[in-house]
């Protein structure tokens, strides 16, 4: 896999496709002029500034991690910059139980305004996913723009995430007394911390973040510099000085009440409870501050059950964040723990072929699932997408059921619930 998932040429049905219709379809090679064009097309893709040279520079070191994928129109005005781009890589998923499943991380989907609608991204996102079931690869994810683009590709939301905002005069603390301290940290003596806390705060639906992301949360890179300087760094150590948490935020004054400024959290990160307590009552007792915005926290975030007035802790909105696509249905299943031991036969139905069939999921008591295909009568029917807004546990068959995407007798359903939905809400804490 190591090299393999960049090597592999692009693929055959895409490139043919797009053929026909006059443009070429290929994996964008080392050349730095060829990359930058890339970049710059992503850019625009995505109504970004027009990326200066320091930018591009910086962008460059990410490709040797990614799959990056274009489409060139020859009869362009500018044939050098893409029409239409992707990039992809491979990256653990975090699932029920712990573990995690090999996934095919795709991001940067953009077809330009002046080819949209011909079947461009069609193309691009089937050949992404037939590239991944090439790699062996059990499930795609991804984030998206707009909700209405991927549910026809067999992705689904799988982890949700909402945005709150924090009247801070009313959410007074009645949480946990933290047993350790909050200090000020400089940015960048976070930098070689903050992966490892990141990784031990994980639940399921949460994807390794790569160093450049680091980076650029952390405002470590040139470009950066001016953008990040309003961010400040506390880190949260327990009472043996281990660190186990940190907060990026940044305060915004509000005209001339010095009384009314806000905060933005940029991240929040906690590995334990304590952390978590620890973060949180800081950032509730600045001074000065009346509102705390923060986004990407968890559909079951702790926080409103540790203040006053559940009420201050306000959900501003709550979004489908994370998508994910079952390309191995056998694979994806076993990978997860399930809640408790039992036996149900799943038919999935999936035009583009990758998950369709008819399994026996069958559970033991330590929650590790077997799957094999079966004839037997199916119990419960649902399309990929369904199946993989279940995988994770964040998303009821019953609710999918009175929706339309799932059937079966109720009784089968309730089962399947049992099976998969797990206590904690999935979670992924960031884009990507
Ligand atoms: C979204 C985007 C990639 C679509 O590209 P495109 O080449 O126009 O899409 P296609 O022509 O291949 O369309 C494929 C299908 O998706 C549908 N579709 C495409 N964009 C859609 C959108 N924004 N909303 C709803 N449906 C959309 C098409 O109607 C078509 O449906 P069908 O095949 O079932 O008839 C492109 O509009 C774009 O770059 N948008 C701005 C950047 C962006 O949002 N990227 C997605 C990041 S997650």
């Amino acid at each position: 896999m190591d090299e393999l998932f960049r090597t592999l040429p692009a693929d055959t049905d895409s490139r043919e496709a797009l053929a026909a219709r006059g443009l070429r379809y290929e994996v964008v090679g080392t050349d730095p002029d060829e990359r930058d064009a890339f970049s710059q097309a992503v850019n625009r893709g995505f109504y970004s500034a027009i990326a200066e040279a320091e930018e591009l520079y910086e962008a460059r070191e990410g490709f040797a991690d990614r799959r990056t994928t274009a489409v060139w129109d020859a009869t362009a005005v500018e044939p050098e910059t893409p029409v239409a781009t992707v990039d992809s890589w491979p990256t653990p998923l975090t699932v029920p139980g712990g573990g995690s499943l090999p996934a095919w991380a795709i991001s940067a989907v953009t077809v330009a305004p002046t080819h949209r609608r011909r079947g461009i991204a069609r193309a691009l996102l089937e050949g992404e996913l037939r590239t991944a079931r090439a790699l062996r690869l059990p499930i795609a994810a991804l984030t998206v723009s707009e909700a209405t683009i991927y549910g026809r590709f067999g992705f689904a939301p799988a982890a949700s995430a909402v945005d709150l905002v924090i009247d801070t005069r009313r959410a007074v603390w009645t949480g946990p007394q933290a047993a350790g301290r909050v200090h000020f940290v400089q940015r960048d003596a976070l930098r070689p911390l903050a992966p490892g806390i990141e990784q031990r705060a994980r639940v399921a639906g949460d994807v390794d973040r790569w160093p450049g992301y680091w980076d650029r949360l952390l405002g470590l890179r040139a470009s950066q510099a001016k953008k990040a300087a309003d961010v400040r760094a506390v880190r949260y150590d327990d009472e043996h000085g281990e660190p186990q948490g940190f907060a990026l935020y940044r305060v915004k004054e509000a005209g001339h009440d010095f009384s009314r400024h806000t905060i933005e959290v940029v991240d929040l990160v906690a590995a334990t409870t304590d952390a978590y307590a620890g973060l949180w009552r800081y950032l509730l007792e600045l001074d000065l501050v009346h509102e705390i915005a923060v986004g990407l926290r968890s559909v079951d975030e702790p926080l409103r059950w540790m203040v006053a007035d559940p009420r201050a802790v306000r959900t501003r909105a709550q979004s489908d964040h994370l998508w994910t696509r079952i390309l191995d249905v056998a694979v994806a299943l076993e990978g997860r723990t399930w809640q408790t031991a039992g036996e149900i036969v799943l038919e999935v139905s999936d035009p583009l072929g990758f998950a369709a069939g008819r399994f026996r999921l069958a559970v033991d008591e330590a929650g590790r699932a077997t799957v094999t295909t079966t004839d037997a009568p199916a119990e419960v029917a649902l399309d990929a997408g369904a199946l993989a807004a279940v995988h994770l546990g964040g998303t009821s068959p019953l609710t999918l059921a009175a929706a339309g995407r799932a059937s079966g007798a109720p009784e089968a359903l309730e089962r399947l619930h049992a099976l998969a939905v797990t206590p904690l809400a999935p979670r992924l804490s960031f884009w990507f």
